[in-house]
């Protein structure tokens, strides 16, 4: 059965992407490869906003965020945790064998930039982990606050987690000091789950060879000696990076520009769907994701049958809640290749089922 995907990842994929994934492989030591390869490193770097690398992993993002946690903590790793996805990477640094520590706060609020400045000033820590845009709850943290604290703890090693962010706002990793962007490929970039992006500063990549425990698949030194022959460091999902190069012809052709301001549009457009229902956001507005919305179910709706019919009638579904948040909040995607038109007729199915329960 088909149906299109307004859950915050994986998305709707295009037919375009679709088609470029059936061009044929080749082998990834041939020149063939090696011209795959760099020609989507120009784009990757723009859109990561660096003139580090970016690697091709083939992993969803979780390998890249554990690989990470791998590459840098020697001391301990400070994990910001606001939701599912930022919590489950503390418990992912205890599994590596890592000392972790937590920020904690409450789901649906944000990182606080001077709570982490009060962590860091233990001296406990060298590595900082953030969920650029937690999936969960709809938070967008403050990222360029947070960076300005952590470029104040120079020995700090920061990751940062943009998996649903990422193409949806601007990013500046060279700008703001991370040391590590990392992403997934089912998000915004609207293709197919598999293939993780990560770019890692000079110095992190210093750092990692003087870490012995950081493994091999996810091993920076063996991206970084692959990248400059145009490589990876083992077979890669060569059908993805396909993919990948005819979405960042996509992305060009429309003007990255164009593109931030069409998912803020289509995403305030969700906001005020949300406000005349008589729902609210998650987040406080300030801190509310550009690229998805969760909100919270304040009429007390049941939302899987809601979500039944939205597939059932219109071929539609959208997402019900994220591990604790199931059932209390929903949410709703605006990530990718959608349009005022799309989504459109997405609130228009919903308003169709919500009138028809009153
Ligand atoms: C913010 C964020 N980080 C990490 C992940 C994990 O990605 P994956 O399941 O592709 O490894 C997700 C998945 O939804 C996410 O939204």
């Amino acid at each position: 059965m088909s149906y299109k995907l307004f859950i915050p990842g994986p998305i709707q994929v295009s037919d375009k992407t679709y088609q470029a994934m059936t061009t044929p492989v080749v082998g990834h030591r041939s020149p063939d490869f090696v011209a795959l390869y760099e020609s989507v490193q120009p784009g990757l770097r723009k859109l990561v906003g660096t003139k580090d690398p970016v690697f091709l992993s083939t992993s969803s993002a979780w390998g890249v965020m554990e690989g990470s946690i791998r590459n840098l903590t020697k001391k301990k790793v400070l994990n910001c945790m606001c939701g599912a996805f930022s919590d489950k990477w503390n418990n992912v640094s205890k599994r590596c064998g890592l000392e972790a520590g937590a920020l904690s706060v409450e789901w649906g609020t944000h990182i606080d930039p001077e709570a982490l400045r009060k962590e860091l000033s233990t001296g406990e820590y060298d590595v900082v982990t953030l969920v650029h845009n937690e999936t969960s709850t709809g938070v967008m943290n403050p990222l360029p606050e947070i960076m300005a604290v952590l470029r104040d703890f120079p020995e700090v090693f920061s990751i940062v987690d943009t998996v649903s962010s990422f193409t949806a706002v601007p990013m500046h990793k060279d700008e703001l000091g991370i040391d590590v962007l990392l992403t997934g490929s089912q998000k915004a970039l609207a293709m197919p789950p598999g293939l993780a992006l990560l770019s890692v500063s000079e110095r992190a990549i210093e750092r990692s060879k003087t870490v012995d425990t950081r493994g091999y698949y996810f091993d920076f030194e063996e991206f970084l000696k692959n990248h400059e022959k145009g490589m990876t460091p083992s077979t890669p999902v060569i059908p993805l990076i396909y993919a990948l190069r005819s979405k960042i012809e996509d992305i060009e052709n429309e003007g990255l520009e164009n593109r931030y301001q069409r998912h803020a549009d289509l995403n305030a457009m969700v906001h005020q769907w949300v406000e005349k229902n008589g729902f609210e956001l998650l987040p406080k507005p300030e801190y509310a994701s550009k690229s998805l919305s969760c909100v919270r179910n304040t009429r007390d709706l049941d939302l899987a049958a809601i979500n039944k019919r939205l597939k059932e009638e219109f071929k539609m579904v959208i997402d019900i809640g994220y591990g604790k948040l199931k059932g209390k909040t929903f949410r709703i995607s605006n990530m990718g290749d959608e349009t005022e038109e799309t989504m459109r007729e997405l609130l228009d199915n919903l308003d169709t089922i919500l009138s028809s329960l009153s």
